[in-house]
């Protein structure tokens, strides 16, 4: 295994800090126009609710842990999410100078989120990893960089670096249990199913999950990345990760695994064909990016910084997409 919990555990306990390390009286350096100043707001409330449902996944993986050492560590990375709910709230309000608004959450995430919260608590460990490792890569190698990226304001830079040092061991630990739960038979108190439909919660994340996502990831990414490069580098990850020999047998990777073969047949690139330009002509987003996974593809896009060998770590893994050295190997 590519990870000492043991370690990880230190650094989760050494790396707690608080919001109000920061200075939340000060003003931003930057001046935004009504426009930007607008959607930043928004991206930081939604944010907010974001990281809460990121924490309700590691509590709920933290109640799965027989290992008192694994039990622990999802334990400080719930407390994690919430730290970091609370600094998009204060980030929200930080850069709210002139009160265009008054900003509340997506209306789409909040209908989402019960069936969310319900579907983690009776899901497989196995997908609950999956659901973090997928939120935490489009999060960390898409949209929060390209928010930061946009926004050369030196107290949120700061505020963004505490937060990605906090990601850096949830990737690191979402690669970990990847490959944990495909060498060993996790207490499963949930299921593993390729049937989307099969219980209620389900139904209703399919139901609200398209426009919540919709609207608090792939829209704003259409925004600060119209290119959707960033996002197809997000996808051939995704697929390079769970192409890797060491994690075939995770029920999570084999049900990925599977879909995507589907959507490879001559058949299933009708019906994705089909799915992205419905999705387009309903959102007005263009999700063409799913594509860049495709494995006639991946070769073509092979770069130094994409590259998923089985021999990488746990941890390098994480640093690689952070940008973040770790210090628990
Ligand atoms: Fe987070
Ligand atoms: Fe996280």
């Amino acid at each position: 295994m590519s990870l000492d919990p043991n370690k990880m555990l230190e650094s989760c306990r050494n790396g707690q800090w608080d919001v109000d390390d920061f200075d939340w009286t000060k003003t931003p350096e930057v001046e935004l126009n009504k426009t930007i100043e607008m959607r930043f707001c928004q991206f930081y409330m939604d944010q907010c609710f974001i990281e809460r449902l990121a924490g309700t996944l590691f509590q709920a993986l933290s109640d799965r842990m027989d290992d008192p050492v694994l039990k622990e560590i999802y334990h400080w990375c719930h407390l994690d999410e919430i730290r970091h709910s609370q600094a998009a709230y204060k980030l929200c309000d930080y850069f709210d100078v002139n009160h265009y608004k008054l900003y509340t959450p997506n209306v789409s995430l909040l209908k989402l989120t019960p069936h969310f919260v319900n579907l983690v608590k009776t899901t497989h460990p196995a997908v609950a990893n999956a659901m973090i490792l997928g939120g935490e890569i489009i999060l960390d190698i898409a949209l929060l960089r390209a928010i930061n990226d946009s926004l050369p304001d030196p107290m949120s830079q700061a505020v963004v670096k505490k937060i990605n040092r906090d990601e850096a061991r949830h990737l690191a630990m979402d690669f970990f249990m990847t490959e944990y739960c495909a060498e060993n038979e996790l207490r499963n108190d949930g299921y593993v199913s390729a049937d989307l439909f099969d219980n209620a919660d389900r139904r209703g994340f399919l139901r609200y999950g398209p426009a919540a996502f919709n609207e608090v990831f792939f829209r704003p990414m259409a925004v600060l990345d119209p290119s959707g490069k960033q996002m197809e580098s997000v996808m051939r990850r995704l697929r390079k990760l769970n192409l890797r020999e060491n994690v075939k047998n995770n029920p999570a990777v084999k049900n990925f695994n599977n879909q995507a073969a589907f959507f490879e047949t001559p058949f299933g690139g009708w019906v994705g064909w089909g799915i992205r330009k419905t999705y387009q002509a309903v959102t007005g987003v263009n999700v063409d990016w799913i594509t860049a996974a495709s494995s006639d593809k991946l070769n073509l896009y092979d770069s130094d910084d994409e590259m998923i060998d089985a021999d990488r770590t746990a941890v390098q893994l994480a640093e690689d997409i952070v940008g973040e050295t770790l210090t628990t190997n």
